[in-house]
């Protein structure tokens, strides 16, 4: 040990919600349940090991994937806006990732003096630990508090103290099922106190000429991405998958409005799953569907969180009117119908 005579905030803290043993066994249920129905599926969390998160990082520098310059052009242009009306000292990150353009925001509320604590969330362990060691660097005085946990299970682990400015940036909204969003969005809301806000950012609908390349690059980096989830199922649980007989594909289903990832086996397979003692057999042309990325409407945003008690205070698009980012907060709950003390 040795002295540090500065005043420090200290170290980021963590709290870890899920260990490797639950991630195994979180892992071992989805595979088996995901895996023996039909039409197959896998959830979009596996592909975030560590590998899986260097992927994702190197999406948002393709020049096909817009969405994340989009968003990044408006909190530039609206962060001193966002910061002003959320008056929060905690800004909180769902599924924060790398936390970089996060940085637009940390920048104008340290500017406008009222930040203390960044409290970022997101199931990759060691991408939340990397995120929080260089913020804490650029960011001196703040506190970082980070918890590794899955937003479907562990979204109590978040501190309830503070006023908070809670972020769920990327589209990540748009990779839950319409029903899996709407139970997030209320349990969100519920979480809110007075004085609290959310900003959410939500891709919006446009050509499928523009969405599809978004979700299949011509370098190859989304399909390496997608494949991604074999490799982790491997890895984890003792299978031989052979990841490059499976073809990447993005599907834009115009019905549903979302644009659909999957991994389709190109010959007829055969896998050994060893650990869940599973044998899973796969004929030409069928896939495993991994993920969707809805796209929105801007007055279905507001209207999806109208429903689960948010009002909107606003929302904002890039200048190519590519993506939204909306600021909420929960509409105030209904007063018990005593009478208001005289005074
Ligand atoms: N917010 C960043 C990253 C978006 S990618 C951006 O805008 O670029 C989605 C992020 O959510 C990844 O960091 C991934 O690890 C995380 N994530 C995915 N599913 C999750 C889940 N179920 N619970 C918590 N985090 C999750
Ligand atoms: N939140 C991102 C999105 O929907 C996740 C993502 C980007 C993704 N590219 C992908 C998920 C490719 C699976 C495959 O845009």
């Amino acid at each position: 040990m040795h002295d540090t005579t500065a005043p420090t905030t200290g170290a980021p803290t963590f709290d870890v919600r899920l260990a490797a043993h639950e991630i195994a066994d979180a892992l071992a249920d989805d595979v088996r349940r995901g895996l023996s129905t039909a039409p197959k599926s896998l959830p979009p969390k596996w592909f975030y090991d560590e590998r899986g998160s260097r992927l994702f990082d190197a999406i948002t520098r393709l020049p096909e994937y817009y969405p994340t310059e989009a968003e990044r052009e408006i909190l530039l242009a609206r962060a001193a806006e966002i910061v002003d009306a959320a008056g929060a000292d905690t800004v909180v990150e769902l599924g924060s990732g790398t936390s970089d353009k996060t940085r637009a925001l940390l920048d104008a509320a340290t500017e406008a003096g009222s930040l203390e604590r960044f409290v970022p969330f997101d199931v990759s362990e060691a991408t939340l630990r990397d995120a929080a060691a260089q913020l804490g660097d650029r960011y001196p005085g703040l506190r970082i508090h980070g918890v590794v946990g899955d937003f479907d299970h562990h979204l109590d682990a978040l501190p309830r103290d503070g006023r908070r400015l809670v972020l769920f940036l990327g589209g990540t909204i748009g990779n839950f099922t319409p029903a899996g969003r709407r139970r997030l969005l209320d349990q969100l809301c519920g979480e809110l106190q007075p004085g609290d806000t959310l900003l959410l950012g939500t891709d919006l609908v446009k050509p499928a000429s523009r969405l599809i390349p978004a979700y299949d690059d011509a370098a190859g980096v989304t399909a390496e991405f997608n494949r991604n989830v074999l490799h982790v199922i491997n890895r984890e649980l003792d299978a031989d998958f052979a990841p490059e007989r499976f073809e990447h594909e993005a599907r834009w289903n115009s019905d549903a409005a979302w644009v659909e990832m999957h991994l389709v086996a190109k010959r007829p397979e055969r896998v050994r799953i060893a650990k869940l003692d599973m044998e899973v057999t796969f004929a030409a042309g069928e896939s495993i569907h991994t993920e969707i990325s809805a796209k929105f409407r801007r007055d279905q945003v507001t209207d999806e969180l109208a429903r689960v008690g948010m009002a909107t205070m606003a929302q904002w698009t890039d200048e190519a009117g590519e993506f939204a980012v909306t600021l909420a907060k929960r509409t105030e709950p209904a007063r018990p119908s005593a009478p208001a003390p005289a005074r």
